[in-house]
């Protein structure tokens, strides 16, 4: 077992609050909160590490998060049924205090439907990894508030993953919301076909034009969130050969000296290489190796440098940035960023989650 695994788990136990929900990053405080996105991913590894009781206190935290909203949900859905607009008030939030309140109103977007999927298809991980425990009532009620808040919602434009560009629906957040409905039907039942069907459908005729899938439609370039397409989402197999070419289009673009950023226009500070990205990528490559064994490739020369390189970026603790300033799109952005909210977010549970699930998958054959 090397270090960094370790410490990944002992970072992520240590910003758990009692509650359930963890930090996204300690030490920046504009992360003080916990999102649906980023805490799905870290419970998801903490469940394939074994600590099935982070996550499922995790889990917990967001029931209470959406049950304690049921009557918002319910409103929202009529609302949006009958063809009406919703204000910011009227939203699940995409993020929340540890102590489960909304954030400052106003200040920041919060209609980002991509964490729900998520929430759904981790919680489905999370019943599939530990068989023998039962989820609660109170688990599959907020589930299932959930998965009819994305059935009526799911075709309105929102912020992507990257808290951004609200005027579009984004690939990745069809994708999320596919495989939350998808984990919610192995969960219960209850079929949310003719929504995923119409999901899927409305996906390929987007990535038509140019064979691989776009960062939003009308945009050529790609994202590296289109990893989640394949994996975990599996809104399309990972050796389609639309999924090929996008990843090929995501190496030829957006890889640079192995480090993975978000897209070529990004500016967040400066636009640098992502951990999360670089990890997740990585974890794209071994499931298709084990899915093609004969797909001569590179793909496990690919599945090292991932991993070498996401190892060579840890910091003074292990400790796991949210980028790195390596190969900036536009430098100029990075001192923006720093006299705004401070250094790079670090360490990022998120990175360490995608870390944890890299080591784990790529150890086991
Ligand atoms: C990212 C989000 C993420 C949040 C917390 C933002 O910069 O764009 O995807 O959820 O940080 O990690």
């Amino acid at each position: 077992m090397n270090d960094l695994y370790q410490r990944s788990i002992e970072i992520i136990l240590k910003n758990q609050s009692p509650s359930g929900g963890y930090i996204a990053s300690p030490n920046f405080p504009t992360y003080h909160y916990c999102w649906f996105r980023d805490g799905s991913f870290i419970a998801y590894a903490m469940d394939l590490a074994g600590e099935h009781e982070s996550a499922h206190r995790f889990h917990q935290w967001v029931a209470e998060r959406v049950n304690e909203r049921k009557d918002l949900v319910h409103a929202s859905i009529i609302k949006v049924h009958s063809g009406e607009k919703l204000t910011e008030a009227e939203i699940l939030h995409t993020r929340y205090r540890l102590d489960g309140t909304d954030g400052e109103p106003g200040n920041w977007p919060n209609f980002q439907l991509d964490g729900f999927g998520t929430w759904l298809w981790a919680l489905n991980e999370h019943r599939k990894l530990n068989p023998a425990t039962e989820l609660s009532q109170e688990l599959l009620s907020a589930a299932e508030l959930v998965a009819d808040y994305l059935s009526e919602l799911w075709m309105l434009p929102c912020y992507d993953c990257w808290e951004e560009f609200p005027d579009n629906v984004h690939p990745h957040t069809l994708a999320a919301i596919y495989g939350g409905l998808h984990a919610h039907t192995e969960l219960t039942g209850k079929s949310h076909q003719a929504v995923t069907d119409t999901i899927q459908k409305q996906l390929l005729a987007d990535a038509k034009a140019s064979g691989h899938f776009v960062k939003f439609p009308n945009s050529p370039a790609v994202d590296a969130s289109l990893v989640g397409l394949a994996i975990p989402y599996s809104v399309i197999a990972l050796d389609d050969p639309i999924m090929l070419k996008t990843i090929e289009q995501i190496e030829s673009t957006i890889l640079h000296e192995n480090g993975l950023h978000r897209y070529s226009k990004d500016t967040y500070y400066g636009g640098g290489a992502w951990v999360l990205l670089t990890a997740w990528l990585g974890w794209y490559y071994i499931e298709l190796a084990k899915k093609c064994p004969d797909l001569n490739d590179g793909l496990q020369q690919k599945i090292q440098a991932c991993k070498t390189w996401v190892e060579a970026h840890s910091q003074a603790g292990f400790a796991l940035p949210e980028q790195v300033a390596e190969n900036l799109n536009v430098s100029s952005y990075y001192s923006t960023w720093v006299e705004r909210w401070g250094d790079i977010a670090s360490p990022l549970l998120w990175s360490h989650a995608k870390y944890i699930i890299l080591y784990l998958k790529s150890s086991v054959p």
